[in-house]
């Protein structure tokens, strides 16, 4: 039997209505913080990742759909959208708008060649937002309120929000310099990938999940200490305005990022409901002052994160917070005859032209059954065309929550349904 690809998932009408509430309640708060969406291709040349992402990053060197087109391109499915954006910005000039920063927000399925595990797929959507052309600690509050604002809104509670800064360039590599020192010695001892890590990213050694319990990991030199003395005065304005606003947060040393492209703010949500799974990031990101030179555009910076659904979906299960589903069809016809199917059909179609939800029966059932579909269906309102209705033109509409009946014409259906 064909099934779906290894680490992605058909969202059935069970699910989907829980999508599309996430969804809905998304556009309502990027409205709220004025940020408008945008769309980018699913695929991009696979020079965008190298270049932006990292060519040092798992995302890059194990996880990217990558293939070549008829006319022998190198294409790479999205594993993320901030590269994207940053190209479409530099593409689209966005810096000469007289509005700064450009505020941007995305819903899109992202692509990674990942181990399937609880909460993590293939395939998965990411929401996403980027503010790009201020740097102003104001604006990583408002990116990071953003954020807890949307998992609040929901009702979570088991909630962790990690901050830690990576410094500017200059802070950056006087600390690779110093973890290099510190591992070097002893990096025969670290996996595979963290020895060569040292030459490409020492501080990714901090985040590896293989080493995370080696002595050197705990004993490693802390970033702060390497920070310039502007790097920890944004850090600090960055914080302070962040208690200002009443955000609870832990400063978190050891937090890099899996992307290279971050510098200064960097940030992460965990999850502590217990039965979350394994991987407890709800969402991450932080500021990106380089990215843009190194995709060749102007010296612009940027902030963002990016959240994935399915992840907001598990939390939302582990803490027992159901979605609502307003499944519900405002009217279902029941029939008892060849032409009342066809009254029905003509009926269906004029209330569908006003918006109403409608539906009938078409399978030919008992009266009886064509009820229960209605309750299966949730309809609010029924009627039964037979041939009394039929030769009085009028129906007993029935409110199915109170039942209370109502005796209309035909032709006040709609208007009824409509006022009500
Ligand atoms: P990221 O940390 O790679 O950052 O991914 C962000 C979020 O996407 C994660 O916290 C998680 O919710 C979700 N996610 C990642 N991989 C998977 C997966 N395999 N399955 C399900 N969910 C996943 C970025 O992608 C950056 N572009 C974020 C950003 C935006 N930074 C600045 N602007």
């Amino acid at each position: 039997m064909l099934q779906v690809p290894r680490g992605t998932q058909d969202i059935l009408p069970e699910e989907s209505y829980k999508w599309q509430f996430i969804e809905q309640r998304l556009y309502d708060i990027v409205k709220a913080y004025n940020y408008q969406e945008i769309r980018t291709p699913v695929f991009e040349a696979t020079e965008l990742f190298v270049r932006g992402v990292g060519g040092s990053t798992d995302i890059v060197n194990k996880e990217m759909y990558t293939f070549k087109d008829k006319g022998d391109r190198s294409l790479t499915l999205r594993p993320e959208g901030t590269a994207s954006v940053a190209r479409s910005y530099i593409e689209n000039k966005m810096q000469h708008n007289v509005e700064q920063p450009i505020k941007l927000f995305y819903i899109a399925p992202m692509f990674r060649y990942e181990r399937k595990q609880k909460g993590r797929y293939r395939q998965f959507v990411q929401f996403g937002v980027e503010a790009i052309g201020v740097e102003d600690p104001l604006i990583d509050v408002e990116v990071i309120s953003m954020l807890m604002n949307i998992y609040k809104s929901f009702g979570l509670k088991s909630l962790n929000l990690k901050i830690n800064s990576i410094g500017d360039m200059e802070s950056r590599s006087k600390y690779n310099e110093a973890l290099v020192e510190h591992f070097s010695p002893r990096i025969g001892e670290f996996c595979e990938d963290c020895q060569s890590r040292i030459h490409t990213n020492p501080m990714r050694i901090l985040d590896c999940k293989k080493d995370r319990d080696h002595e050197l990991v705990k004993t490693a030199p802390r970033m702060y200490d390497y920070l310039n003395d502007e790097s920890k005065a944004y850090f600090e304005a960055v914080k302070s305005k962040l208690e200002d606003l009443n955000i609870e947060f832990e400063v978190d040393y050891n937090l890099v990022r899996g992307l290279d492209y971050y510098t200064h703010t960097a940030f992460e949500l965990m999850s502590n409901a217990e039965g979350f799974g394994a991987i407890t990031t709800l969402c991450g990101g932080g500021r990106y002052n380089g990215l843009l030179e190194m995709l060749d555009g102007p010296s612009e910076t940027g902030i963002g994160f990016a959240l994935s659904i399915e992840r907001l979906l598990l939390a939302l299960e582990a803490e027992g917070i159901e979605i609502p589903n307003d499944k519900g069809l405002d009217l279902y016809i029941c029939t008892m005859n060849d032409q009342a199917r066809s009254v029905a059909a003509s009926l269906l179609h004029k209330l569908r032209e006003r918006y109403i939800s409608a539906d009938m029966d078409y399978e030919n059932r008992k009266l009886k059954a064509q009820m229960k579909d209605a309750d299966r269906k949730n309809a609010r309102h029924t009627i039964v065309l037979g041939e009394d209705e039929l030769n009085s033109e009028s129906v007993d509409l029935k409110n199915m929550d109170t039942g209370e009946v109502s005796r209309v014409s035909f032709d006040e259906i709609i208007t009824k349904l409509e006022d009500l």
